[in-house]
C-alpha cells in the first residue's frame, strides 16, 4: 500500500510529527500539502528536539525525499530559516527537499492584513489566528488579481507586478486601520528576490514529480498539519484555518488523484485540545484542564499560546474519521492521562434537550450542545516506560477500547511519550509497510 496519509483528528496539535516521524522512514518520499508556518512539528530524535514548520518531519531520514506541495502557501523567510536551522545541525535539505513553484507565497501584507482583521473584527468570538498570514494569503489564492505563487518569482515583470499588489494593498490596509500603512514595493521586491535566489535549487514541478511518483508506485508519506476541525469547508466554520485541513484535502494539496493514497492514519490526541478561539463542549476550564495543559506541556509549537484543555469527545473524532477515511487511529499522549483518578468521554451530545450522535454543521448549535459523558477509571500510575499493550494497566487498555469502539476504528498504535521508542504498536491495525521498494520508482 505505497500511499499512507497522516491527519490529525481534532484541532490540530494532535502529536501527528512523532507518527510522521515514525512512519517516515519506511518511505521514499514524505508531502506536506497544505498550511504554512501557522502549523509547527515538533519531532524529538534522541537529545534532539525538531520544530518544523514548512519542512516534512522526512528529512530526518537520509534517502528520504521531501516534498512542499502546491497547496502550501509559504513564507520564504520561515522556510529559509528552517533550511539554515537543519544544517547547523547537520541535516542538510539540498537534493532532499523541493518546492512547488505553484505553491502561494506569503507577503508582509498578508501578515499585516492577519494582524488588523484580528485587532479589528470585534463583534463575537475572535478567530484567534497564529498571525502568518495564512488567511489573508488563501483568500489572495481565491481571489487570484493579488495572488503571487513562488514560479512567479522567477518571471520577468515581477517588480512591476509586487509594486502594484504593494501600491494596491497600502490603499486597503490603510482603510481597514484608519490610518496610512505604507508597504514599499521596492523593498519588498528586492527582499524576495533574495529568497527566490536562494530557493532556486529547491523549486521545481512537484505535481509532475508526484504524478510519477505514484505511477512507479513509489512508497508516499501524506502528512497532514492542523486537524480535521479546522477544515474551512468541513470544520468549526468560522473558527479553522484556511485549507482543507481533513482527510479529503490531502488530494487536493498534493496534486495526486484520491486513488493513490491507501492507507489513512487518524490521530487523537488522548484528551482534547484547541488554540484560538470558537466552540469546545468538552473544555476543562479549571484546575484539571491546567493539570492536564502542565502535564501535555500544552503551549503552541508556532505562537506559545496556552492551548484550551479538555475531555476526549468521540462524536467530534467519529466525524472527522469517516469524513478523513480513516482505516486505523493512533493515539497519542495516553501518558498525559495517567494521574487522573477518571476520565470521561463525551460520547454524545444534548441541544434541546434531545440526544445528538451527529457533530452539529453550525457552530452555533456546537456552542449550545451539552456533552454527555461515559465516565472510567484512570490508573493512576506511570506509563511512559510501558512498551506493550498487554503491559499497559487494565483501565488504559479499557480506556483505549472504549476509544475504538466509539470511533469505530481498530488502533495501530498508542504513544506513551515523546520519544520515538516510547510507541507501542498493536497487532490488529499496526503499519505494515515492509514491501520492499519498487524498482521502477526514480524520486
Ligand atoms: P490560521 O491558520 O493562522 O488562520 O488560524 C486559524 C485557526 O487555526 C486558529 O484558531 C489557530 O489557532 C488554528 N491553527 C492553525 N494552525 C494550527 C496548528 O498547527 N495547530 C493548532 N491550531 C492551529
Amino acid at each position: 500500500m505505497p500511499g499512507t496519509s497522516v491527519i490529525g483528528l481534532q484541532w490540530g496539535d494532535e502529536a501527528k510529527g512523532k507518527l510522521v516521524d515514525l512512519l517516515a522512514g519506511e518511505h521514499q518520499i514524505v508531502v506536506r500539502y497544505l498550511g504554512g508556518a501557522n502549523a509547527g512539528h515538533t519531532v524529538r530524535v534522541g537529545a534532539s528536539t525538531y520544530t518544523l514548520h514548512h519542512i516534512p518531519s522526512g528529512i530526518l531520514y537520509e534517502g528520504v525525499q521531501n516534498i512542499i506541495a502546491t497547496g502550501v502557501v509559504l513564507n520564504p523567510k520561515t522556510l529559509l530559516e528552517e533550511i539554515r536551522q537543519l544544517a547547523s545541525r547537520g541535516v542538510h535539505c539540498e537534493g532532499r527537499l523541493w518546492i512547488s513553484d505553484r505553491a502561494h507565497v506569503v507577503f508582509p501584507w498578508h501578515l499585516e492584513e492577519d494582524r488588523l482583521i484580528n485587532e479589528a473584527m470585534v463583534v463575537g468570538e475572535k478567530l484567534g489566528v497564529t498571525l502568518r498570514g495564512i488567511g489573508p494569503c488563501y483568500r489572495d489564492k481565491v481571489g487570484r488579481t493579488m495572488a503571487v505563487r513562488l514560479g512567479d518569482l522567477y518571471r520577468p515583470a515581477l517588480r512591476e507586478r509586487i509594486v502594484e499588489i504593494a501600491r494596491v494593498k497600502s490603499r486597503m490596509l490603510s482603510g481597514w486601520a484608519g490610518r496610512p500603512v505604507e508597504l514599499d514595493g521596492d523593498r519588498i521586491y528586492e527582499e524576495y528576490r533574495g529568497y527566490a535566489e536562494q530557493l532556486a535549487p529547491f523549486v521545481r514541478d512537484t505535481n509532475a514529480f508526484l504524478l510519477d511518483a505514484v505511477e512507479q508506485d513509489c512508497r508516499i508519506l501524506y502528512e497532514g498539519a492542523q486537524g480535521a476541525l479546522l477544515d474551512v469547508d468541513h470544520g468549526t466554520f468560522p473558527f479553522v484555518t484556511g485549507s482543507n485541513s481533513s482527510g479529503v484535502g490531502v488530494s487536493a494539496g498534493a496534486g495526486v488523484p484520491a486513488r493513490w493514497i491507501h492507507k489513512t492514519y487518524g490521530v487523537v490526541k488522548a484528551y482534547s485540545t484547541r488554540v484560538g478561539g470558537g466552540p469546545f463542549p468538552t473544555e476543562l476550564e479549571n484546575e484539571l484542564g491546567q493539570l492536564i495543559r502542565e502535564r501535555g506541556r500544552e503551549y503552541g509549537t508556532t505562537t506559545g499560546r496556552p492551548r484550551r484543555c479538555g475531555w476526549l469527545d468521540v462524536v467530534a473524532v467519529r466525524y472527522t474519521a469517516r469524513l478523513s477515511g480513516v482505516d486505523v487511529l493512533a493515539v497519542m499522549m495516553l501518558d498525559v492521562l495517567s494521574a487522573l483518578d477518571e476520565l470521561k468521554i463525551c460520547v454524545a451530545y444534548e441541544l434541546d434537550g434531545r440526544r445528538l450522535e451527529h457533530f452539529p454543521s453550525h457552530v452555533d448549535d456546537l456552542r449550545r450542545v451539552q456533552p454527555v459523558y461515559e465516565t472510567v477509571p484512570g490508573w493512576r500510575c506511570e506509563i511512559s516506560d510501558v512498551r506493550s499493550y498487554e503491559a499497559l494497566p487494565l483501565e488504559a487498555r479499557r480506556y483505549l477500547e472504549r476509544i475504538s469502539q466509539w470511533v469505530g476504528r481498530p488502533i495501530a498504535l498508542v504513544s506513551v511519550g515523546p520519544e520515538r521508542n516510547q510507541t507501542i504498536f498493536l497487532e490488529n491495525g499496526q503499519s505494515g509497510h515492509a514491501q520492499p521498494a519498487s524498482s521502477r520508482c526514480t524520486a
